[in-house]
């Protein structure tokens, strides 16, 4: 197996830099929309043998250096009782609004061998599918992340439901991240026990906060995680958008590898958290809108910048956006294997 991008988020010793791909499996390949024209999104995410396929899809198409298991940060919302659909215009809705405390109550805590069985049966099936191939990642949605989802019941703008519960009922607010953490913590657990051979946690909407917020309703659920899960050995990376005020406090998460979106230069981003630490990104995906040549450009950069690192792992900011030509994708991962390389 190559295993560049597991030796990479160790910090240890790699022949080139490795690249993978946020949201690599999607919307943008034919061969998905191919398997998506007849099936639903959350019926795919839990039919292990299509979630298998379109997770080796881009691993085929692009040549990247990791596979990530398809599935959504929504799955364990689902399972702790909320239940949810995507609409093709506004993204995942949600069925009912957590924003009192007899919701809170309610929820589940989810049993993942029990209630996303599936996501088990297509880590199993991935692994032995990757065998010779790449390692493979699997996900969760960080705590804060999955409670705007829930209490906002779907994306928002200002998140002023989520910040009203924080500031107004502090308490329930924290009663809900800890509910989240410890389903957060079973559900990562599960995974690396069926093979997920690092993990990825997404906080999409941690950058929407202040410092001080991040800092004190954010951070201690998150230490808490990565202490825990650090027992399992696997590479741990935390992913949180929107991240160049909250670095400081992002570096204390104790994760293996950060994650960083395209809105701060990796140089700075770098002098910010140390060379200690491993980095991810940070390539704006709409940079796959340029032209061949270009795109070059903007990854010489970023591998030059990231050698400050300890390690690096090259990434977009955020996910792959669903009208990016494929061509350009497999560019971008050719250009970096071409100048990533260490002699
Ligand atoms: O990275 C991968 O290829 C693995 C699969 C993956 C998906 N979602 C598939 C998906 C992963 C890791 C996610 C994570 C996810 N899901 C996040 C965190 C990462 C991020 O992008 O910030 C979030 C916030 C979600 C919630 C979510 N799921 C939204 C807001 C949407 C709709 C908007 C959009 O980008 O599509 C989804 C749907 C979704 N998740 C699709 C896919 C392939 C599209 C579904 C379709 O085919 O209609």
């Amino acid at each position: 197996m190559n295993d560049t991008f597991l030796r990479a988020c160790r910090g240890e010793r790699v022949e080139y830099i490795p690249v993978w791909l946020m949201r690599q499996a999607g919307r943008y390949l034919p061969q998905y929309q191919a398997v998506r024209a007849d099936v639903e999104f959350l019926t795919l995410c839990k039919t292990p043998e299509l979630a298998a396929e379109i997770t080796l899809q881009p691993v085929d198409i692009l040549g990247v250096d990791a596979a990530i298991l398809f599935s959504d940060i929504l799955i364990p919302v689902e399972a702790m009782g909320v239940s949810l659909k995507f609409s093709d215009k506004n993204g995942p809705i949600l069925n009912e609004l957590i924003r009192n405390k007899s919701a809170v109550d309610r929820l589940i805590m989810p049993d993942a061998e029990d209630d996303m069985p599936f996501v088990i049966e297509t880590i199993k099936i991935l692994r032995e599918k990757l065998k010779d191939k790449v390692p493979l990642i699997g996900f969760s949605g960080a705590p804060f992340t999955l409670a705007t989802y829930m209490i906002e019941g779907g994306g928002s703008k200002n998140f002023l439901h989520t910040k009203k519960m924080m500031f107004q009922n502090n308490r329930l607010f924290n009663y809900l991240m800890e509910k989240l953490t410890l389903t957060v913590i079973s559900y990562l657990s599960v995974q690396i026990k069926a093979g997920a051979q690092a993990v990825q946690i997404f906080d999409t909407w941690a950058g929407v906060l202040t410092p001080f917020d991040y800092k004190e309703t954010v951070l201690p659920y998150l230490k808490k995680i990565i202490s825990e899960l650090k027992r399992e050995a696997v590479p741990i990376i935390y992913f949180a958008n929107d991240c160049a005020g909250i670095l400081k406090e992002v570096k204390k998460s104790g994760a293996d590898v950060i994650g960083i979106d395209w809105r701060i230069d990796i140089a700075d981003a770098i002098k910010k958290l140390g060379r200690r630490v491993v980095v991810q990104g940070n390539l704006d995906p709409c940079a796959l809108f340029l032209s061949k040549e270009e795109i070059e450009e903007r990854v010489k950069d970023i591998l030059w910048k990231g050698e400050a690192a300890k390690g690096h792992i090259f990434n977009l900011g955020h996910g792959i956006l669903p009208e990016t030509p494929v061509e350009n994708a497999v560019a971008l991962v050719e250009a970096v294997h071409k100048y990533g390389r260490k002699v």
